[in-house]
């Protein structure tokens, strides 16, 4: 691994522990979770160790304190080599090549985890952990607290070390990207993009959803993404007015559309895409005109990211071409500033137009600033741009044409020193495009 990505991991460790202070940050990888008799779920890093470790085995803890706002101490305890483990379940790299590996300073057995504690914490009366996330991991803290009570000069009672909860510093930091995170996505992007583009092409009348999902996510496979970054949606018919549809096991029909919202991890990092298309390569009337309300929305919505800008100002712009779009459908009527001002839209419109992107499809940071504002968008930030429309089936205040359509267009946007940057536009939307590539 080159030494550059060390150097930024290092940064990002150093801009932490600064954001923390003075103490002893102690950030455990995610645990191994069953799923069934003794089968696992597969193991996936937690995104804030990752983020400041690179490390992608179970079973390791970052410790980390700083000497100066300049220098820091990195150490990282993980699990032993074992010859005999490893016949079963795979190569581990040890603490003696975890140093140069990762560039960390120090690497220990996560035998002597709690020892190693409990003496760096006699010179640090302050610790950076979350509590009440691993039960386990708590249990052995407090039997290091227990034996390590503070006395003060004073006299008083003995204290345990004060605990405070690194994940608000690590998101802050996590909100905008340094160069190497930006390449990842990048990457993501790409291949997200290439997968969509396959699936369009796939789709068929009668094939069922998991089907097209396996098309899909081939493609993310054979371009060198080892999983997804959430459960891929395709939802095709009415199941796409079902934002979070993941049971992908219904048989498409020649009019539907499907919609497919899927990304591919590149290094834990995800793309975050949505594309709604014909099964049949050719949208009816009325799907197409939905679509254009969908489509205006969407691309107004991205022209409102840039730097200096509110969050928000994207959802906004989305919103407003929604109201138009539902009174030209005949679905909304009144003034505008009235309709707007009272989420006249949600019934149709239920969710917001952005998050944050990253390691997490929602990834860490605020949406506020200090004082209750919107968070304002600055170079280096990843948001998607997602606004859609959900005709339900059984929706009768709206025509009878339109129900049962749903649509979402979502793309991956960058903020940049100048503007924005979309990252996943290798994936067409516009309709002519769409339909080309579906019937090719
Ligand atoms: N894929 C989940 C979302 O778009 O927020
Ligand atoms: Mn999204
Ligand atoms: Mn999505």
């Amino acid at each position: 691994m080159s030494s550059e990505i060390h150097l930024q991991r290092r940064q990002r460790r150093q801009r932490v522990l600064n954001r923390l202070g003075d103490g002893l940050l102690v950030l455990p990888t995610a645990p191994v979770r069953m799923r069934n008799g003794d089968v696992p779920h597969p193991f996936r890093p937690d995104s804030d160790f990752y983020y400041l470790t690179g490390f992608e085995e179970p079973d390791a803890v970052l410790v980390a304190f700083r000497k100066s706002s300049r220098e820091h101490v990195a150490l990282l305890f993980l699990r032993d080599r074992d010859p005999e483990r490893e016949i079963w379940d795979g190569r581990r790299l040890g603490p003696r090549k975890a140093v140069r590996t990762l560039g960390i300073d120090k690497a220990y057995s996560m035998a002597s985890l709690y020892d190693e504690l409990e003496s760096l914490l006699r010179s640090h009366p302050r610790m950076f952990y979350t509590l009440g996330a691993e039960e386990g991991m708590d249990r052995d803290m407090f039997r290091i607290f227990e034996r390590n009570r503070i006395h003060d000069y004073r006299g008083n009672p003995p204290s345990h070390p004060e605990v405070s909860d690194p994940r608000p510093a690590i998101a802050t930091e996590r909100l905008t990207k340094d160069g190497a995170e930006i390449e990842t996505i990048e990457r993501a992007a790409e291949v997200s993009a290439s997968g969509h583009r396959e699936a369009m092409r796939a789709a068929r009348p009668g094939m069922m959803e998991y089907e097209l999902q396996a098309e899909l996510e081939a493609s993310f496979r054979r371009q060198g993404s080892k999983r997804n970054g959430y459960e891929s949606i395709v939802a095709s018919g009415t199941n796409a007015c079902v934002l979070h549809y993941i049971e992908n096991q219904r048989r498409m029909q020649r009019d539907d559309l499907v919609l497919i919202d899927a990304g591919a991890e590149i290094d834990n990092y995800t793309a975050d895409i949505t594309r709604t298309f014909p099964v049949s390569g050719t949208f009816t009337p009325e799907q197409a005109e939905v679509y254009r309300i969908v489509l205006r929305a969407q691309k107004a919505a991205i022209r409102a990211v840039s730097p200096g800008k509110s969050w928000q100002a994207p959802h906004a712009k989305a919103v407003s071409v929604v109201v138009d779009g539902l009174r030209k459908l005949g679905i909304l009527r009144g003034p505008k500033k009235r309709l707007v001002e009272s989420n006249a839209y949600k019934p149709w419109f239920m969710h917001g137009t952005s998050h944050w992107l990253g390691l997490d499809v929602h990834d860490a940071g605020g949406y506020r600033e200090r004082g209750g504002r919107p968070a304002k968008l600055r170079a280096g930030m990843v948001l998607t741009v997602e606004p859609g429309l959900y005709f339900g089936a059984r929706d009768t205040s709206v025509p009878a044409s339109y129900r049962g359509i749903g649509i979402r267009i979502e793309d991956d946007v960058l903020v940049t020193r100048s503007g924005s940057r979309v990252l996943t536009d290798d994936v067409p939307k516009e309709i002519r495009d769409i339909e080309r590539l579906c019937q090719s």
